[in-house]
Parts: structure tokens; sequence; C-alpha cells
């Protein structure tokens, strides 16, 4: 059984990397394009002053993202409680304090569990935060028993022991590479975690998840500008930093929101909509996430919608094949976190998010910056492997495959501890 199994996921890969080659890994092909300019009013006016940019032009791109990308996110939807269901004061063997968090979604009659799992180091008073979503539940992040297991929906995963759509004990500490606790605790960072599934399963159906709190009576789905799930997912974390705003044991003007892949580009987002996160941190986030969609190089617009039709608005399929005509392009996604540090991190292999492309969005979103009297990624030349680059914008490329590595928390926690202590 469990060989059918491993079969299954090898074939399920081939199947996958069979379709990632039919699509453009040839720079030479990459085609010709104008982007949209960040510093440039609709109506064609120049951007030249900070005043300018935070009244008028920020507006108008994050109006142009939510309307025509993520989907608007229902104004007012919040979180009706939260309560700390677990909490010890020993855990790694006094390394950290760990606290298990409900937060509860109460409306006509439905509701929605959301659990955040929170360890913090001992050596902090109020500490400094990473928050990030997992993939498949809080439980696989660490070699700790204590972990609660999600209830909710979780896509199978037959190396993992999920085979119906439920966890099982089988998956406890199957993602701990993910995530050195213990040197992002030694580093004095607290890290909080949820599981994204927990906010929206991540399906094409929208009747589960948080999506239906929002329905007027008899809607069964967004409408073409309303939110698909990486703004579900946005939300999710914005409900996170309320609760961390209540938490006296955190310091919420320091927190650092960081994802990694279909969860970078949600934290991305949920950098632009909620300006309370101080640092906002990409890890291999790709098509519709750091990468420029006007290159066509690896995944596509058109791909991602067809592959993933519920994680953005149904505008966006309008750019499928026809990127040109998009009014944004990812570069103003990172343009909307200025004057905030934001650290976008590549792969060399990981192609089908496209590194070059990645990189770009930062070097473009510079004059934002430069606005702001701060740096971003001046240079349009890539710096080479492991090399990562610290300025207001920050940027690596390591060598390796699409993943999240200590070398990438590194990284984070040396450009966290740049930007929020000056260390
Ligand atoms: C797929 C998808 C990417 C996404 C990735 C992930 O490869 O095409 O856009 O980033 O899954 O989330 O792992």
């Amino acid at each position: 059984m469990k060989h059918f199994f491993t079969f299954l996921t090898c074939l399920f890969l081939a199947v996958q990397l069979q379709a990632q080659n039919e699509f453009n890994y040839d720079e030479s092909k990459v085609p010709q394009f104008t982007l949209p300019n960040p510093l440039v009013l609709s109506g064609g006016k120049k951007v030249k002053s900070v005043k300018v940019w935070e009244k008028k032009r920020r507006p108008e791109i994050f109006r142009l993202f939510e309307e025509q990308v993520y989907g608007k996110i229902p104004a007012g939807l919040k979180m009706t409680s939260f309560k700390v269901v677990e909490q010890s004061d020993h855990v790694f063997n006094g390394l950290a304090r760990r606290k298990q968090v409900e937060m509860v979604l109460q409306k006509d009659g439905r509701e929605l569990l959301v659990y955040l799992l929170i360890y913090l180091p001992q050596t902090v008073e109020k500490a400094p935060l990473f928050v990030g979503y997992n993939f498949y539940g809080n439980h696989t992040i660490a070699d700790d028993a204590e972990i609660m297991l999600t209830q909710s929906w979780v896509a199978n995963n037959p190396s993992f022991g999920i085979i119906n759509n439920q966890i099982t004990e089988q998956s406890r500490g199957v993602r701990t590479n993910r995530w050195p606790v213990k040197m992002i605790l030694e580093s004095g960072y607290g890290l909080a975690t949820m599981y994204y599934g927990d906010v929206d399963p991540d399906r094409n159906n929208f009747s589960d998840g948080v999506h239906p709190f929002a329905y007027l009576y008899g809607q069964t789905q967004p409408r073409a500008n309303e939110w698909g799930a990486i703004s579900a997912w946005a939300w999710g974390l914005t409900q996170a930093m309320d609760y961390f705003e209540t938490d006296p044991d955190i310091d919420a003007s320091k927190v650092a929101v960081m994802g990694h892949s279909r969860l970078g580009k949600a934290s991305l987002w949920a950098g632009a909509v909620d300006q309370r996160f101080a640092v906002v941190i990409s890890n291999n986030s790709g098509c519709g996430g750091a990468a420029l969609s006007r290159r066509r190089f690896g995944e596509t617009v058109q791909r991602i919608n067809t592959a993933f039709p519920h994680w953005f608005c149904t505008n966006f399929k309008a750019y499928n094949d026809n990127e040109n005509n998009l009014p944004v392009d990812q570069h103003e996604l990172i343009a909307l976190i200025a004057p905030r540090p934001v650290y976008i991190a590549s792969a060399e292999q990981d192609r089908w998010a496209d590194p070059k492309g990645e990189y770009l969005s930062g070097h473009y979103a510079s004059p934002v910056y430069q606005l702001y009297g701060m740096e971003g990624l001046p240079s349009a030349d890539m710096p080479p492997l492991h090399q990562p680059i610290m300025n207001r914008i920050g940027y690596h490329i390591r060598e390796g495959v699409h993943d999240v590595t200590d070398y990438d928390w590194q990284q984070f926690i040396r450009f966290a501890d740049k930007h929020l202590f000056g260390k």
C-alpha cells in the first residue's frame, strides 16, 4: 500500500514536471514589454512627493490589485473572539513558552475556528515575531507532542500519511526542515504559525472556509472583483495581527510576515493590505507573488488561473495570455509595501517561479523607496548566488530547489535584525 502511494506521488510529480516543461525557460524568448510606472498617476502626472504617492498613487495601485488581481477583502469582517486554549512556560528545555490561540469567527449560525501556534523566547519580555502560514497543519512544524491537530480539510499527501483530507499523528513534525524554530527563538524572535486551510481550504470550493461569512443572501461565490483564496489567506494574517496587538508578551510593532510559495503570494498581499506588518518576506513566491507577470517565464497568468482557479479574483482571468493589458504588474505590489522593509528570496532551480522576475520586481519597485530616501535594489542585474542584499528591499538567490531552508531563514533573521533593530 505504502509503495502504491509513493508511486502515485512520483507519478503526480512527473506529470507536474512534464506540464511545467511546456513553459518558457529561455531568457532569449522573454517578450519585450513595458511595465506600468508606479510613479505616474493614472491621469499621466508624475509623482514627485511621498504625499502624492501616499494620498493618490498608492490608493490607485492598491485598488487595481484589489479589483483586478486578488479580489476585495470584505471590510469589517473580524474575528469574534480570541482565546488562549493551551499554554506552557517550559518548552524545548526552557528555551520557549508556547501558546495556542483559538480565533473564532461567528456569524449567522456559522463558525470558523483558526488556531495560532505561538512560541516565544524565554529571554525576551515583549517579543518581536515572525508569523507565517504552514501547508499541512501546525503540528507539522516542530517535534512537539502538545501541538493541537487541525480538524480542517487538508490536501492529501500520502507521503505524510494524509489520505482522507484529514491529518493524523503520522504527520507530526514532518515539516521541521522548513521551520528552524530553535534558531528563530535563539535569535530573540518569537514564531507564530497557522494552518492556511483553517482560514480557507485550498480547493476550488467557495462554500467552505471564510468566504461564506461575507456572502449576501443567496450568494454562493465571490463576485468578479471579490476575494479569492489568496485574499482570504491575507485576511487571516490581519486577524492574527489583531490578536498580537492584544497579547502583552508580543511586540506587535515588530512583526515580520513570512510566506513560502503560494503563501508567499499571500504574505506580500497581506503586507500591502495591512500596514501594521513591520517587515514583509516572500520566499519563492513566483507568479502572482514577486515575479513580474509580463515576463511569462515559467508559470504564466493563464496557467495559474487554470490550475488554481480559486486563488485570484475572477477579473484576473481576463489577463490570461494577455499580460500586457494588466493595469499593474507585481513590482507595484512590492511598491505598495514601501517604505517598510521587504525581502524577496529566490532559489536557483526554482525556475517555475522565475527568480529573475522576482528580482526585477524589487528593482522596479525601487523608485518608490527612493522617494522615501531609501535604497531598494538599484542594479538591474541580479546578485550572484549566496550574496544577499540587505537594503530596504532585500534579496537573495540560493542554490537548490523550491523550498524553505535554514539558509533562507538565516537571511530573514539578519534582515529583520537590521531593519527592526539597526543591528
Ligand atoms: C504550484 C504553483 C505555484 C505555487 C506553488 C506552491 O507550483 O504553480 O504558483 O507557488 O504551487 O505554492 O508550492
